[in-house]
């Protein structure tokens, strides 16, 4: 039975993924400071699949704690989803995210690379496009400068990745996500955002619930059909299911670069509006929202070209955009 480290398993995209591969029969061990997490995901995770991985309470900018994880933990792969995320707050203290978003995967791969460990998932992001000339968005589609700190990092994590697969004879994934929402079908596990969202969803579902007064749509002037922004809204759970088969590539050694990356989205683009919409119909509510000036930063349109990630990684997004905001909202209602 192979065994795969999941640094970040218990946040939200590497929780729903920790399932998955407990469920494909993995052992996973998991690595999570608990900054953005909280512990009960762990027994949560106990409770959708009847297995216990092991957890490792460690802060991955500690070099030392890395050091002794390895000198005690033998694992076959690694899936990298710790780091922080929050693009204005990278802004803020760019330095923090860049000792925790690089300083964490260096160490990493140094450790496999002392170890001789191969195979690694890294959670990238679209972000690394900006607003593409082209839609939807190839892998061809070249990388922009990055728009934020935070951008940068994702930039900058997949180079170091690639010159360490070359260097060092790994082999690795890059993911890039398009926007990831919703919860596990059980509604065990879901989004936790800390504050106030700063995402579409999760803010829908808390103005929804009564948390927040209404919700602003940043912008109904973009070149779009009903104004507003465009994105590829992708079920975590079809998210959570790219990762397991990524790494099966990596252990049949089906892959054919030591460094590759694939777009994981639904090919579906949708604006702001038809998610309001749909998740009004979908939910039986209704949303107080109102248009406000858009969001520095944001571009008009991002939607995934997924042919790539179809035909080599066998992949395919199941759920829909309503599935998704129903499993969103269940989540919400269940944690008020
Ligand atoms: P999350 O914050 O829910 O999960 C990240 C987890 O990593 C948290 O549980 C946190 O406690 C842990 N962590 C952070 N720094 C750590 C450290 N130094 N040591 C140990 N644990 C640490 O985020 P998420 O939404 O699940 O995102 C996972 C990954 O996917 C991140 O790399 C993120 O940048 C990337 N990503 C997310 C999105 C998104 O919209 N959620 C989109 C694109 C890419
Ligand atoms: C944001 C990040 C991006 C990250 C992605 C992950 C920015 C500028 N970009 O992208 O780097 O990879 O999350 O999911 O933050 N919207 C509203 N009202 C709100 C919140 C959002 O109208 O209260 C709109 C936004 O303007 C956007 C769409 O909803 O058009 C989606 O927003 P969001 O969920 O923040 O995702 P992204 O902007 O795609």
């Amino acid at each position: 039975m192979k065994k795969i480290l999941v640094t970040g398993g218990l946040g939200f995209i590497g929780s729903h993924t920790v399932v998955e591969l407990l469920n494909d029969g993995y052992e996973v061990v998991i690595i999570d400071n608990l900054s953005n997490s909280k512990i009960e995901v762990l027994n949560n995770i106990v409770e959708i699949t009847s297995k216990k991985p092991d957890f490792y309470q460690l802060d991955l900018r500690v070099k030392s704690e890395i050091k002794n994880f390895f000198d005690n933990n033998k694992v076959d792969g690694i899936i990298h989803f710790a780091a922080f995320k929050a693009v204005g707050e990278s802004v803020e203290k760019p330095l923090e995210y860049y000792e925790n978003n690089i300083g964490s995967l260096v160490y990493l791969l140094q450790e496999m690379r002392n170890r001789n460990i191969d195979n690694f998932i890294f959670s990238s992001s679209c972000t690394v496009y900006g607003q593409a000339d082209e839609l939807p968005i190839t892998e061809n589609a070249p990388v922009k400068p990055a728009e934020s700190p935070y951008g940068n990092t994702k930039q900058i994590g997949e180079e170091i990745i690639k010159e360490a697969c070359y260097a060092n004879n790994l082999n690795a994934i890059a993911l890039r996500y398009f926007n990831p929402i919703g919860a596990h079908d059980s509604i065990k596990i879901g989004e936790l955002p800390l504050g106030v969202p700063q995402n579409l969803i999760p803010f829908v579902t808390q103005t929804a619930a009564g948390i927040r007064e209404q919700l602003s749509i940043f912008g109904n002037d973009y070149p779009t059909a009903d104004g507003t922004a465009i994105r590829d809204y992708i079920h975590v759970v079809d998210l959570a299911k790219a990762h397991i088969v990524s790494l099966q590539r990596l252990f049949d050694k089906k892959n054919k670069h030591p460094f590759e990356f694939f777009n994981i989205g639904t090919g579906t683009g949708s604006s702001v509006l038809e998610v309001v919409k749909s998740f009004e119909q979908v939910t039986s509510q209704k949303l107080n929202y109102k248009i406000v000036d858009r969001r520095s930063g944001d571009i008009t349109a991002a939607y995934a070209d997924t042919t790539l990630a179809n035909k080599e990684l066998n992949w395919k997004a199941q759920k829909t955009l309503d599935q998704a905001l129903l499993s969103a909202w269940l989540w919400q209602q269940k944690n008020i």
